[in-house]
């Protein structure tokens, strides 16, 4: 990123920025392709860069990013490219524990647990644990999640709770209180990279009053300069909730 752009960030002086980004990290696979490479090259780099803007956003003045590594639609890939996912998931977690730790960042999970491999979720569970007092940042990863599969989660919960008589007529805060992302605050700003221009089922309930940005840019190839630009341009806009 420029110094300029940097320093400021740092100094606060935009009357607006994003506190929470989310990313729905695209184009692995064709960036991979491009190359004549099998598709699992490009989800490798893509981790690679997940870790350049983890370490980035600190300084560009985000407290809360998000990021759509699988998604619930994703099983319906091939065997081999699934249980690679997995594999770069799990050292992704083992190798950069003490990274993130060190770091302060908070790392969190969100999308449902019970179809990923008890081991990984034992890891899961441990480095949530064990990065639960860090706030420098607050990283969600978002593993077999889908929004849809979410608000269903939910609702079961919620019914749960008023069966109980918890709950005597629920209303917003109580179906939020129930999802993954309950405390977490709503994306100020929604990235897909790779040209697409959909939401493929990533926060339907947080990003209601997201902005979203849409770059061409392969997920491989985007840098924290690109997060930079974009965080700029998300100064200049007006947002109105509703409002006049
Ligand atoms: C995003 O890249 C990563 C996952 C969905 C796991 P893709 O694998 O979707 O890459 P493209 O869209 O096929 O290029
Ligand atoms: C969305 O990308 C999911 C992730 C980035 C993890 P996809 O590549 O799965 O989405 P579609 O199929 O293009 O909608
Ligand atoms: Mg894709």
């Amino acid at each position: 990123m420029s110094a300029d752009t940097a320093q400021r960030l740092r100094s606060g002086g935009d009357d607006q920025r994003p506190r929470h980004v989310a990313i729905i990290m695209d184009g692995n696979g064709r960036w991979a392709t491009d190359r004549g490479w099998p598709r699992l090259v490009g989800h490798r780099r893509g981790a690679e860069r997940v870790k350049q803007i983890v370490r980035a956003c600190p300084e560009l003045g985000v407290n809360w990013l998000t990021v759509y590594a699988f998604s619930t639609e994703n099983w319906k890939r091939s065997t081999e490219e699934v249980l690679g996912l997995m594999k770069i998931f799990r050292r992704y977690i083992e190798r950069e524990a003490e990274g993130l730790s060190a770091q302060g960042v908070r790392l969190r999970f969100i999308g449902g647990r019970e179809r990923l491999d008890p081991k990984l979720q034992e890891l899961m569970a441990l480095i949530e644990g064990r990065t639960a007092g860090n706030s420098l940042l607050n990283l969600t990863v978002a593993i077999n999640y889908g929004g849809r599969d979410e608000l269903a989660r939910a609702a079961a919960r919620l019914a749960q709770k008023v069966a109980r008589g918890e709950i005597a007529d629920p209303g917003q805060d109580d179906l939020e209180a129930c999802l993954d992302t309950a405390g977490h605050p709503d994306p100020d700003l929604v990235i897909r990279t790779s040209g697409e221009t959909r939401t493929s089922n990533f926060l339907p309930w947080q990003a209601a009053y997201a902005e979203y940005e849409f770059t061409p840019t392969l997920w491989p190839d985007f840098t924290p300069q690109h997060l930079a630009e974009i965080l700029d341009r998300f100064g200049l806009r007006e947002r109105r909730f509703g409002g006049v």
